[in-house]
């Protein structure tokens, strides 16, 4: 039986127990795990529902439960985005060409220099942790290296700003100040969410945005920050099969998900990598 703990605040965020922390990390361990289980299986050749499939045992080996199998209709335990998918890839689809590939790409297997996102969301004992990261098939070309980065500090910038007292907009304007500082650009079409015993909740976590705006930061709010930086323009759409999203301009795209709670003075970060990796190294 599901048991809400704690009280909403008038934007409708639930502002969570102390007990509950240990409810999370739990969860984001899990999904976080995973993440740094995939990296040596990321390699040019493998393919996007090879992973898929490998990301379906480790959930069941985990014990825990996929939070996306069945979501709005979704088939699968991860998300996949490559090169300039945005978000929301389907393993095992077709990858799209982007703006300067030398490839023919007619099925879902990885060339040397992609560059792609994993998203896994695992349940356990009915908390969700949510995460995700950037992964290299051999080595990434210079420009594709740079926009990971910037995309990985500005997720790390972002979690810095939060503290009970800080809005909302704080955090947007701190990601979007750094990425635009690197010439780069914050998408708009796509934001983080409260989450815990539920997978989407409120706020929206906006990954832009002005100072001193939106819900004040309260100790116990819990939500995911997961900042899409383009090396292009910020516009997105999303292709016929309704879930892939892909930039406009067709240039590349690269996205860090973690799931944070608002502590007494600052945060806790729910999905940190166990073996202290953030994405597979040109070299591995
Ligand atoms: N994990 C994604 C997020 O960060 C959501 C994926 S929903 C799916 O919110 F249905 F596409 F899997
Ligand atoms: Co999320
Ligand atoms: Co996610």
């Amino acid at each position: 039986m599901r048991h809400d703990t704690g009280r909403l605040t008038r934007d409708g965020i639930r502002i969570h127990e102390a007990n509950d922390f240990a409810g999370m990390a739990k969860a984001g361990a899990v999904a976080a795990k995973i993440l740094d289980d995939l990296v040596p299986h990321v390699f040019p050749g493998q393919t996007t529902g090879g992973l898929e499939a490998i990301i379906r045992e480790l959930v069941a080996a985990s014990g825990s439960t996929s939070a996306t199998i069945g979501y709005k209709g979704y088939q699968h335990a991860s998300c996949i985005s490559v090169n300039h998918v945005v978000c929301h890839g389907i393993p095992g689809s077709k990858i799209p060409k982007w703006k300067n590939d030398t490839h023919s790409r007619t099925d879902d297997a990885l060339y040397d220099g992609d560059i792609l996102n994993i998203d896994v969301t695992v349940i356990v004992d009915g908390w969700f942790g949510d995460t995700s990261r950037m992964y290299v098939a051999g080595e990434a070309k210079p420009f594709a290296a740079r926009l990971i980065q910037v995309t990985h500090d500005a997720l790390m910038i972002g979690i810095d700003t939060v503290k009970p007292g800080k809005t909302f907009g704080d955090i947007g304007h701190a990601i979007q100040s750094f990425v635009e500082g690197h010439r780069m650009s914050v998408v708009r079409d796509f934001c983080g969410h409260g989450l815990g015993r539920v997978f989407h909740a409120a706020p929206n976590v906006l990954h832009y945005g002005r100072p001193g705006t939106g819900p004040v930061l309260e100790e116990g709010m819990f939500f995911t920050i997961e900042p899409m930086v383009n090396l292009g323009r910020p516009e997105t759409k999303v292709l016929k099969d309704e879930w892939t999203a892909i930039t406009r301009d067709k240039h590349l795209s690269a996205q860090f998900e973690h799931s944070v709670g608002v502590t007494s003075d600052g945060a806790e970060i729910f999905t940190p990598s166990p073996g202290g990796l953030f994405y597979t190294p040109a070299s591995a």
